[in-house]
């Protein structure tokens, strides 16, 4: 046989996972965490929650109040939930159901998806770069583009209607969050999307497959690192797993409000406004009982927009672009291309 193939064949912790009598885990997993970090707690203050319906209220006070909480929640937190954001709950539901049904299908039916290039349009892969990854992550993912040009796996049934309905719906909530956004930044409420081109923007739907783990005290699911693009919202399967860095400390994302989203702040709104509002670090832990799933639709600028900060937004007396700006396309090959550690991608082009 081919051993050079063999070699690099990729070995999905699902698989690994389901097999018999496995009660510790291969040395490629045993990831250490950086000393200087402390373990999760949980939230000393309680998480922000946006109404979304408020964002177009009747009322001026009414709409300026919702606004100045979202841009509080950007600028202290990088983190909120969003609440009645018009999605509904059975599609939620059946986004998840959907993603789990493609993980459970056979190897032959999902080869075609496995990961090739970084910038694939339909990628099944492993870890996060497992051509670059040192320490592999206890994870399993399908990552699809679903926009400006929508892609999916034609299996299984149905998945490719439901992802098409979650990628319009999600695109508009994350479309009247970054106008309130915009707002909150004291620029007009569709600043960011002209200036970024929201309409071509890159929409990528991603889900993570996270077995239950032997040692999960050993493992990681996600390493610590923040987002490309301007919004993440995610969703999942009611398992914990999610810890954020609020205030230097990192702290769980456990109790959740139902049918809600959680949403972070991206790189390029950190770049966008300056650092105004900056990327929020985050990353996924794993457990030793149950499957955690998480699906997370990343919203972004077009890949050929130039994401630079705002002008409006660079302090005047000093006169100061804290970043140098890049095009969109550029950066994710950057982020995708190489292995994820915290917020070093961003400080490339600081
Ligand atoms: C992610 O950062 O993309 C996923 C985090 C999670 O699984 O909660
Ligand atoms: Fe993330």
């Amino acid at each position: 046989g081919d051993l050079g193939f063999e070699l690099i064949k990729m070995n999905f912790v699902k698989k690994l996972a389901e097999s018999p009598d496995l009660n510790s885990i291969p040395s490629i997993y045993t990831y250490t965490t950086n000393p200087n970090e402390s373990p999760a707690s949980d939230p000393q203050d309680s998480i922000p929650t946006i109404d979304f319906s408020l964002l177009t209220s009747p009322d001026p006070s009414i709409r300026l109040q919702v606004i100045q909480k979202l841009g509080n929640a950007c600028k202290d937190w990088g983190f909120f939930q969003v609440i009645n954001h018009g999605v509904p709950e059975t599609l939620m539901n059946m986004v998840i159901e959907k993603s789990v049904e493609f993980f459970n299908l056979k190897d032959e039916e999902k080869k075609d998806y496995e990961e090739k290039d970084v910038l694939d349009p339909i990628r099944y892969g492993t870890s996060f770069n497992s051509k670059k990854d040192e320490v592999f992550c206890w994870r399993d993912f399908l990552k699809v583009i679903v926009h400006p040009k929508f892609h999916s796996p034609n299996k299984p049934l149905g998945f490719s209607e439901v992802l098409l309905e979650y990628s319009k719906r999600t695109r508009e909530v994350a479309r009247g969050l970054l106008s309130g956004i915009s707002t909150s930044l004291g620029l007009d409420q569709s600043y960011i999307e002209k200036a970024l081109e929201l309409e071509h923007g890159l929409q990528v739907f991603v889900v993570n497959l996270y077995p239950p783990c032997p040692q999960p005290e050993l493992a990681i699911g996600l390493p610590p690192h923040s987002d490309h693009g301007l919004l993440t919202l995610l969703i999942n399967n009611g398992v914990g797993g999610l810890q954020i860095k609020h205030n230097d400390k990192w702290v769980n994302v456990n109790d959740t409000l139902p049918n809600s989203f959680l949403v972070n702040t991206a790189d390029h709104l950190e770049i966008f406004s300056n650092g105004k509002y900056k990327s929020v670090e985050h990353r996924a832990v794993v457990n030793n009982a149950v499957t955690r799933v998480s699906v997370v639709v990343a919203n972004g600028p077009s890949v050929d927009a130039v994401v630079r900060p705002a002008y409006e937004l660079v302090d005047e007396e000093r006169c100061r672009a804290a970043f140098i700006p890049m095009k969109y396309e550029e950066y994710l090959e950057m982020q995708q291309g190489n292995q994820i550690v915290g917020k070093t991608c961003l400080d490339r082009v600081r």
